[in-house]
């Protein structure tokens, strides 16, 4: 037997107002865009912007379903986008906002275990980093160097061989 651990190293900013000028636009992006989000049920706008390898921004947001399960969060719609309008492309850094119509949006977001999920297998396939600002429309904002860090003994494709 031996004991591992399983650790990374991310970056906390006090606010955006901290975080350099490209950053800063791409987040504010990602928190402009929380505008065009279909949120009729859960009244909770998320917004993601990324910028990709080829210098193009891509947005998406998170579009909900009268069935629930049905509707796709902010971060897979983005990928989605991207992997769409530009194949083989692949995602260097990707901004998450939100804004939540019934309390304040003023802690950094995270991605949901399924976008996780998304956000590992992206980097795979493209062989890159996907690095996150996470953040909300005021307050801390938290970069993580590598999306697939949130998913530590991530499920892979590997195991489908
Ligand atoms: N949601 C996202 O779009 N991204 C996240 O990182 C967390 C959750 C969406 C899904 C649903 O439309 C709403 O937020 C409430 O869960």
């Amino acid at each position: 037997m031996s004991k591992k651990e399983y650790r990374f190293a991310y970056e906390e900013f006090g606010s955006a107002d901290e975080l350099d000028g490209e950053d800063a636009a791409l987040l504010k992006r990602a928190q402009e865009v929380t505008a065009d989000a279909y949120v009729p049920y859960s009244r909770f706008r998320v917004g993601a912007a990324a910028r990709l390898a080829n210098g193009a921004i891509v947005t998406g947001t998170n579009q909900e379903n009268a069935s629930y399960p049905a509707g796709i969060c902010a971060e897979r719609t983005l990928l989605s986008a991207a992997a769409s309008l530009f194949p083989g492309v692949g995602v260097e850094d990707l901004a998450v906002s939100y804004f939540n119509e019934n309390g304040p949006s003023d802690r950094p977001i995270s991605p949901c275990g399924i976008c996780r999920q998304s956000l590992q297998e992206m980097e795979q396939r493209s062989g890159r980093p996907i690095r996150l600002l996470l953040g909300g429309q005021k307050g801390k904002v938290y970069i993580i160097p590598e999306a697939g860090q949130l998913l530590p003994f991530a499920f892979t494709g590997d195991e489908l061989k």
